[in-house]
């Protein structure tokens, strides 16, 4: 085995410049590190184990040059030398599996990347930036652990896009049309920036009209201290039918009692893993929340009521099944419960947790993305049927850096319409 390796390696060397097998095996090496940490990052593990996975795989990313420089002979003679038994014939398969990761895989990805659809739901999008420190008057970096990052040059993390999005949905009941959701997510209260930064966000929310329903999806505060910017922060905020909130991972790792307590004590109804229905202009609305994987079990839709009867669709097995008609409004902190959220016939899905990756490259796009998908639902609208999801880039992070990728708020409006733009 350890062998045809090392023999696919000297065929690569003699296809190859040796240089492209070097810079191939860096690059491979990086997306496979990359990849590794994204996906590691979905899973619910503690936050400390975490941060320093983060730097560990950091420090092996920039690592790999010198590891291929020894590996490949690089350095030496330009023709490699594989002697059996050695260190180089033991880094052999790692060599080469970087190398067609990165010469090979990893341009075929960014390739499919590029070509993801966004939503055809989607029939417009607007958009404002507005640099908050402009407004204020002075950088509202604050006083969190952060502030230096806050303030690097080119960081864009006082502006904020404000941005307006229609979809048009065919399922949706007729007297919805016009339903505006401001979807807010990913705030990480913890410092930086400052509280007049959120504070003056919310109020700019108000110069859209009065959204009928509010939905936060997550990491709230990012501090054990920065529950008590919840109230005068989001207590800016107004809405004519309700709000919806849930937990993220950043909450999780707080006091999490106070922070539903806060939220609550602004009328905010904090779902966690549970569901609701309420009446929308006289028609029912299931309004989900699935903070999994950080908070457990998923919601128990057993009972979950199907008021406006059932749909018979064809079906593999016995030629007909039921989906529930009624509209279904789910808020996940992860883009991750997608499966989920198809699963349980959701029709509308929020989510952040992704930040849009915070720093994108151009051209490239998004690297760092915490997801079992990696960089497939970084920021924007998607469809995997029967679910629209819009997964917010969040207004902050733990890491105030933003570089071609501002923070974000949005306001959804949802338009009734005919089945040609059901995307299906
Ligand atoms: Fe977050």
């Amino acid at each position: 085995m350890a062998e045809s390796i090392v023999q696919f390696l000297q065929a690569l060397e003699h296809a190859l410049p040796a240089w492209l097998l070097f810079v191939g095996a860096i690059l491979g090496h990086a997306y496979l590190m990359t990849i590794g940490l994204n996906v590691l990052y979905a899973w619910p593990l503690p936050h400390r184990v975490l941060k320093y996975t983060r730097k560990i795989d950091l420090l092996i990313i920039l690592l790999g040059p010198a590891l291929f420089f020894y590996a490949l002979d690089f350095g030496d003679t330009q023709e490699l030398t594989w002697t059996r038994g050695s260190l180089r014939s033991w880094l052999a398969p790692y060599c080469a599996l970087c190398a067609i990761a990165g010469l090979a895989v990893a341009p075929v990805a960014q390739v499919f990347y590029w070509l993801r659809r966004q939503a055809p739901q989607l029939v417009e999008t607007k958009s404002t930036t507005v640099d908050v420190a402009q407004a204020l008057g002075y950088k509202p970096a604050g006083r969190g652990k952060q502030r230096g990052l806050a303030l690097l040059p080119g960081n864009q993390c006082f502006e904020v896009e404000f941005t307006e999005k229609t979809l048009a949905l065919p399922q949706l009941p007729a007297v919805w049309d016009g339903l505006t959701i401001l979807h807010l997510t990913d705030l990480h209260l913890c410092g930086s920036p400052d509280r007049a930064f959120f504070q003056f966000v919310m109020s700019r929310c108000l110069e859209w009209n009065t959204p009928d329903l509010v939905a936060l999806t997550g990491d709230v505060v990012d501090s054990s201290w920065h529950h008590r910017w919840i109230v005068p922060v989001l207590g800016k905020l107004r809405w004519t039918i309700g709000a919806f909130a849930i937990l993220g991972n950043h909450d999780a790792w707080r006091d999490t009692g106070l922070i539903r307590r806060r939220l609550r004590r602004l009328r905010f109804d904090v779902l966690g893993n549970s569901w609701r229905q309420i009446d929308v202009r006289g028609e029912p609305l299931i309004v989900m929340g699935n903070e999994t994987p950080w908070f457990k079990p998923a919601p128990d839709l057993s009972i979950c009521p199907n008021v406006a009867g059932t749909l018979r669709v064809p079906s593999a097995d016995d030629g007909t099944r039921s989906v529930p008609t009624t509209f279904r409004l789910l808020l996940s902190h992860t883009p991750d419960a997608i499966a989920w959220a198809q699963k349980n016939h959701v029709d509308l899905m929020l989510a952040g947790h992704v930040h849009g990756g915070q720093i994108r490259l151009p051209l490239i796009g998004s690297i760092f993305v915490p997801s079992r998908y990696s960089r497939r639902y970084d920021q924007g609208m998607f469809f995997e049927a029967p679910t629209v999801m819009h997964v917010g880039r969040g207004l902050s992070g733990q890491h105030p850096l933003r570089y071609f990728c501002r923070p974000e708020v949005t306001l959804l409006t949802l338009r009734k319409a005919s089945k040609a733009h059901a995307g299906a």
